[in-house]
C-alpha cells in the first residue's frame, strides 16, 4: 500500500529518435515537469528503444544528449526530479529478460507498434517486437505508481500491468503496479496533416529549431477548402485544438468565437498559432542556448541520475530474482 506522506513514484520515457515535437511536450513533457513538484520524478532517455530505429552511432550518442538539453530547458529540474539515460541502468535489461520469460507471445502480437510495421510490409525486428516488455521493465525497475505519457503509450502500461501481474500471481507480490496518466486535452496533439502528431509519420512541429522554418511548417498545416465566410466548427479543428495548446481560456474563447461567426482565413489561425507558440517557447529557448555552453554540468546531471537510478533498480531486480529463484 502506498503511503499518502510519501511522494508518489513517477516515471517516464522519451526516444531519442528525433527531436521533440508539441505532442511530446503536451502530451508527456509537460506532465514530467508538473509533476516534479509533488513527487518523485524519474524521467529517462530511452536510448535502448532506439535502438530499433537509429542504427547510427553517432547519431544515437548527438540524440541523446540533445533530448538531456531539450528536457532540462524546458524545466525538467535534476534537484526535483532524476534525469538519466535508460542503458546507464543495466538491472533494466535484465529485468527484461526476467519478464520476457512468462510473457505470451500473442499479448505482443497484439501491441499496435509492431503490428503497424508489419501491416505495412515494414520488417519488423525481435527488439520491436519485445519493445513494450522492455518498456514494462523500465516501468516496474523503479516501483513506479504513476506513468505520464500520451495516448498512444496507454496499451503499453496495460502490457505492463498485465506482464507484472503474471508475475506476482506466479511468485508472490513483487512489482508495484502502475498507472497510466493521460491529459483529457492534449493526450493525442495532432500533426500538421491532422492526424496523431508522430516522428514517423512526417508531420511534426519542433520544439527547437530555427523559427522561420517552424514557422513555414505552420504556414503549411492542412486545411479544409471551405469558403471563408462560412460559419466553422472548432471543436474538432485540428488547426483550433493546436491553438488552444498555447491561448488561455480568454483567447481561446475569442478564437471560437471567430470560427462559428465564419469570415475569416486558415492564415489568420495560423499566424496566431506562430505567434503564440513561439512566445510560449521563448524562455525554454534561451535556456537551451546557456546549456549548450555547459555540457559539463548535462553529463554531470545524467550520472548523478543514473547513479540513482541504479540504486533503485538494483534493488527491485533483487527482489524479483529472489521471487523466482535466480537468487
Ligand atoms: P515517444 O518517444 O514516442 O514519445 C514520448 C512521449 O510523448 C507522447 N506523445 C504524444 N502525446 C500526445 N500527442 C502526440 N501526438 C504524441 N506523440 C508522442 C508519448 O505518448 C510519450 O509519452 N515507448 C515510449 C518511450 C518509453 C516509455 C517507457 C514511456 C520507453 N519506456 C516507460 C513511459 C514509460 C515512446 O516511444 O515514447
Amino acid at each position: 500500500m502506498a503511503d499518502a506522506a510519501k511522494p508518489k513514484r513517477v516515471l517516464s520515457g522519451i526516444q531519442p529518435t528525433g527531436r521533440p515535437h508539441w505532442g511530446n511536450y503536451f502530451g508527456a513533457i509537460r506532465q514530467y515537469i508538473d509533476l516534479q513538484e509533488q513527487n518523485d520524478g524519474f524521467y529517462f532517455i530511452a536510448n535502448l528503444h532506439a535502438l530499433t530505429t537509429i542504427r547510427d552511432a553517432d547519431q544515437l550518442r548527438q540524440n541523446v544528449l540533445d533530448i538531456a538539453l531539450d528536457l532540462l530547458a524546458l524545466g525538467l529540474d535534476p534537484d526535483k526530479a532524476t534525469l538519466f539515460v535508460q542503458s546507464d541502468v543495466p538491472e533494466v535489461s535484465e529485468l527484461c529478460w526476467v519478464l520476457l520469460s512468462g510473457t505470451p507471445m500473442g499479448l505482443l502480437q497484439r501491441c499496435v507498434a509492431y503490428k503497424e510495421k508489419v501491416d505495412k510490409g515494414i520488417p519488423a525486428d525481435a527488439g520491436l517486437f519485445t519493445y513494450p516488455v522492455l518498456q514494462a521493465a523500465d516501468i516496474l525497475a523503479y516501483d513506479s505508481e504513476l506513468v505520464p505519457v500520451g495516448a498512444d503509450q496507454v496499451q503499453h502500461i496495460e502490457v505492463c500491468r498485465d506482464v507484472a501481474g503474471r508475475f506476482n500471481h506466479q511468485f508472490g507480490d513483487t512489482f508495484v503496479m502502475p498507472k497510466a496518466n493521460v491529459l483529457d486535452d492534449s493526450a493525442k496533439v495532432p500533426g500538421t496533416d491532422g492526424e496523431k502528431m508522430s516522428k514517423s509519420y512526417d508531420n511534426v512541429l519542433p520544439l527547437f529549431g530555427e523559427v522561420k522554418k517552424i514557422r513555414k511548417q505552420i504556414m503549411r498545416i492542412t486545411t479544409d477548402s471551405r469558403p471563408m465566410e462560412d460559419p466553422k466548427q472548432p471543436q474538432g479543428d485540428h488547426l483550433y485544438d493546436l491553438y488552444s495548446l498555447f491561448a488561455d481560456a480568454g483567447k481561446r474563447e475569442e478564437m471560437a468565437a471567430m470560427y462559428l461567426r465564419g469570415g475569416f482565413g486558415y492564415g489568420e489561425v495560423k499566424k496566431a498559432i506562430a505567434e503564440e507558440s513561439e512566445a510560449y517557447f521563448a524562455d525554454a529557448r534561451a535556456r537551451r542556448v546557456d546549456l549548450e555552453q555547459n555540457l559539463d554540468h548535462v553529463h554531470a546531471v545524467l550520472q548523478a541520475g543514473a547513479e540513482r537510478a541504479r540504486n533503485v533498480a538494483a534493488g527491485v531486480l533483487l527482489r524479483a530474482q529472489q521471487a523466482c529463484g535466480l537468487k
